[in-house]
């Protein structure tokens, strides 16, 4: 069977994938949910936009000949990660998640674990505060559920419609962060507490050096249930993986 990868992408792990498999000479198609404006561009036939849940993936698994997925979506892109286990199983194509380990609290954290999004809000009902929401911009509504503070909405791209948040300022950046960068917003923005996915890796890590500096609580949203697939740590592996199984 020929090899044709479909790589699920939207991190920094699938860019990399994707500059070792066209270096390798790998045929492969690199797809993106279409969640940001102007999406890194990749070494590699691009594809942008949802599939029609885990049945439209496994119906362009077959109409593409995809002998192989990886996802490498980001460790909070569940339904994505979910839809590519059904679809797999069901058009019989082997699958591997490329992902990265969770943040595990140092010396000096002041952690608070919450299970989502709605647990992070949860904990913010007390009296007013400056918060670094350091999420995505689809997660910001529900934060409206508690405006009394000011938020700092660190984002990709400028919201379409303006957050219904009666106090909230915009910070445009694409990461990778620093800490030096992020002690200074936090300092530059009174920050008291910041609110962020355990999303793991070395990108967006920054912050969490800077609160732990400026001893500020980080309300850690814990990771969602994943499908039990195989998973692999590396760029490096994630090609092993199809090299290897590419007579299967
Ligand atoms: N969630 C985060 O915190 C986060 C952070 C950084 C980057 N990202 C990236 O942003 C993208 C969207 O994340 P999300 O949390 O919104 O996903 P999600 O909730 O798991 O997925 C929602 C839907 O978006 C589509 N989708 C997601 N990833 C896709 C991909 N790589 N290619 C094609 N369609 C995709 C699928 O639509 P259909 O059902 O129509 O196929 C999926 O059912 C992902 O690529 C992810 O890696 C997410």
């Amino acid at each position: 069977m020929t090899t044709k990868l479909l790589i699920l992408g939207g991190t920094t792990e699938a860019s990399a994938l994707a500059r070792l498999v066209a270096a390798e000479g790998i045929d492969a198609v690199f797809s993106y949910a279409g969640r940001v404006a102007a999406p890194k561009s990749q070494p590699l036939p691009t594809r942008v936009g949802g599939f029609g849940s885990a049945d439209g993936l496994a119906r362009y698994l077959r109409e593409n000949s995809i002998s192989h997925v990886v996802d490498a979506t980001h460790p909070f892109a569940a339904q994505m990660s979910w839809n590519a286990y059904n679809a797999c199983q069901a058009a019989d194509v082997p699958l591997i998640a490329l992902t990265r380990p969770a943040w595990q609290a140092q010396t000096g954290d002041r952690w608070r674990h919450v299970s989502d999004v709605d647990g992070a809000v949860a904990t913010l009902a007390f009296s007013a505060r400056r918060v670094l929401l350091a999420l995505g911009k689809q997660n910001v509504p529900a934060f409206e559920k508690t405006p009394q503070h000011h938020y700092v909405l660190r984002l990709v791209d400028r919201p379409e419609v303006a957050p219904d948040l009666p106090h909230h300022t915009v910070v445009l950046a694409r990461g990778p962060f620093d800490v030096a960068g992020d002690l200074a917003l936090m300092r530059d923005h009174a920050i008291d507490v910041v609110v962020c996915k355990n999303s793991g890796g070395s990108g967006a890590e920054a912050k969490l050096a800077a609160a732990r500096e400026l001893n500020l609580p980080v309300i850690m949203i814990d990771r969602p249930d994943l499908p039990p697939c195989d998973t692999c740590a590396t760029a490096e592996a994630a090609v092993d993986w199809v090299t290897h199984t590419r007579d299967t």
